[in-house]
């Protein structure tokens, strides 16, 4: 049995998963809470009380929002109206979807291939022949940002105020455990968004420009334009979906690609292999560790039982290690059969960005290891990784 493992009493807490340093390599504090309590009901205050750890338990969750709701009480990150359309429930979500929908089908995504290739490209000459980067600051993060400004049709000069946003939002710089400091952190980042939005909402109006930004405000929905706060919630998903986790998955994939050189052998030689690697990677890696729900009807789960009102994480990092439904998971394998991860989530809410972040992800790889085939962590760096969505403040890299 591993250290971590072991570590993991009778009556360990769930809320372990969010311990310093377990968002490094998550995979076996997982294996370890899903083979001991695949549902688990935390007695901290502070954390959300239910945790689902087995992918059956997450899987019927995430297909069940009847019982499982995602409505805005399930995660606060400050805003005053819920965040569209992931904080919304059915039948109302299907309305929304429906709106956005358009703008990620794999078509609309497909035809952004070449604007992706060349900013990749136009990043890469930076530092491609300085033999060392920071892939996080150089490269995972303007990547994604410089994409989503211009879906949304923003200013690429905004980027840095919206890095800071994000930060402040994702991950507010506070002491472990001071959740009101970080409550306030939060709140007034999402002032600040929404006065952006506001202003930019404003300009748009009566005007068609390019960018997502102005199709829907001058959108109809139910035979009436967006309203003011549904305009703001759709805005500032957009900003957290789109900013913040193509770069942690980057990030989490260049480090596993780092630390083992012969699956990254096997891509640079065969780019083909990349859509079934990034599948693969995405289970092994879950970059985004949980995804929150509100109980809104009591039940009784893994012999748990459940009350309405209850906040619940689906741990989808646990689901994706689950050797039930994977078999040996623990392995990254580029042939896997049937891959039916949840690192996007599933049922109604599952991402509504998924192409446009394989797009990203595959485009990047492929160039990234067209020009730099060769990389390696530099020896006696630490890599440490935030809890939640799995991403570090630095990642150096070096080659010859
Ligand atoms: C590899 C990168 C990404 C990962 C791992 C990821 C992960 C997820 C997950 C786990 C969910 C489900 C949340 C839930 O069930 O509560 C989700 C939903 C969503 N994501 Fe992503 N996402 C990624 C990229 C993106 C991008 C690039 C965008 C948009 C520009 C985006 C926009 C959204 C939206 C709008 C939803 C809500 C969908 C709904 O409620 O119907 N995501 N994502």
């Amino acid at each position: 049995m591993t250290e971590v493992a072991q570590t993991i009493g009778e009556n360990s807490d769930p809320s372990l998963l969010f311990e310093a340093g377990v968002a490094d390599r998550p995979n076996e504090m997982y294996r370890a809470l899903r083979q001991q309590c695949p549902v688990a009901r935390s007695t901290s205050d502070e954390l959300p009380s239910v945790y689902l750890f087995d992918y059956e338990s997450v899987s019927w969750a995430l297909h069940h929002p009847e019982v499982f709701s995602s409505a805005a009480e399930a995660l606060s990150l400050g805003q005053d109206q819920p965040l569209i359309p992931v904080q919304i429930d059915p039948p109302l979500h299907t309305k929304y979807r429906r709106l956005l929908s358009p703008a990620f089908t794999p078509k609309a995504i497909g035809e952004l291939e070449p604007v992706v290739r060349s900013l990749v490209n136009g990043l890469l000459d930076e530092f491609a022949d300085a033999g060392a980067c920071d892939f996080h600051l150089q490269f995972a993060t303007p990547l994604p940002s410089t994409i989503f400004l211009r879906l949304m049709g923003m200013p690429p000069d905004d980027l840095p105020m919206f890095l800071r946003w994000r930060d402040d939002t994702v991950r507010p710089a506070v002491e472990p455990g001071d959740f009101e400091g970080a409550a306030a952190i939060r709140a007034a980042a999402s002032k600040a968004i929404s006065a952006y939005f506001q202003e930019v909402i404003d300009a748009a109006r009566g005007k068609h420009a390019d960018g997502l930004i102005s199709e829907l405000v001058n959108a109809e929905f139910e035979g009436r334009p967006l309203n003011i706060d549904e305009l703001l919630g759709i805005c500032h998903l957009m900003l957290l979906g789109g900013l913040d986790t193509v770069t942690a998955t980057l990030d989490c994939m260049v480090v596993y690609l780092s630390r083992h050189p012969e699956r990254r052998h096997q891509l640079t030689q065969n780019p083909a292999l990349l859509p079934a690697a990034i599948e693969e990677l995405l289970r092994h890696e879950t970059p985004v560790m949980v995804v929150p729900r509100v109980v809104k009807e009591g039940i009784t789960l893994g012999g748990v039982e459940l009350q309405q009102g209850d906040p619940v994480l689906l741990v989808i990092g646990a689901a994706n290690g689950d050797e039930t439904v994977f078999e040996d998971p623990d392995a990254v394998n580029y042939s896997r059969e049937s891959n039916r991860h949840v690192a996007f989530g599933g049922g109604n809410h599952k991402c509504l960005g998924a192409h446009l972040a394989r797009l990203e992800l595959r485009v990047a790889l492929e160039e990234f290891h067209r020009r730099i085939p060769d990389y390696r962590i530099p020896d006696g760096a630490e890599i440490s990784f935030s809890p939640g969505i799995r991403q570090p403040e630095h990642l150096p890299l070096i080659w010859d």
